[in-house]
């Protein structure tokens, strides 16, 4: 799939509208990045600790995290559509969560980026507005 960047046309800016969602390759792209978000949290050593606090199984994790980004980035509700509402910092307040675990979180989505068909301008801003939340769900340190 060929994505441009909407900052080298006159295309509309990430964050605007479902240009993210889009730019993410719609809901198939973000299941696609989820899958790889966990994969990742399966692999790297630095992940251990994050990992262990998820369930065994990962199916409903990678599901409802895929459901979010959905929404997140501009398009369709899918998590409220299934789970119902959420708020992510409340969503992660009975979880142990300081920098070291905020930091092996956005690795693991770091790396799955890198592996996705995305233009760099996209993956970079994706880090940005991630870094967002994460730090939101961040209660120690
Ligand atoms: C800052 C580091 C983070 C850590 C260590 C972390 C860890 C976790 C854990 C352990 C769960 C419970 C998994 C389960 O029971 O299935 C969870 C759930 C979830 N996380 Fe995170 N998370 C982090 C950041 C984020 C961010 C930044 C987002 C969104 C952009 C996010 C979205 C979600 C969602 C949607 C759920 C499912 C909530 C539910 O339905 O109960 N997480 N997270």
């Amino acid at each position: 799939m060929q994505i441009s960047e909407p900052h080298s046309s006159n295309q509309p800016a990430y964050g605007s509208g479902d240009t993210s969602f889009q730019a993410a390759g719609g809901e198939d792209g973000i299941r696609r990045l989820v899958d790889a978000f966990y994969d990742q949290m399966e692999q790297l050593p630095q992940a251990s600790k994050i990992r262990a606090m998820h369930p065994t199984q990962l199916n409903e994790s990678r599901d409802k995290l895929a459901r979010f980004l959905c929404g997140w980035l501009g398009g369709p509700k899918l998590y409220r559509e299934k789970y119902g509402p959420i708020r992510i910092p409340a969503a992660h307040s009975h979880i142990d969560i300081g920098i070291e675990e905020r930091d092996a979180w956005l690795l693991c989505m770091e790396k799955a980026l890198q592996s996705q068909p995305y233009a760099d301008g996209f993956k970079s801003y994706l880090m940005e507005q991630l870094f967002v939340p994460a730090e939101r769900c961040r209660n120690r340190d």
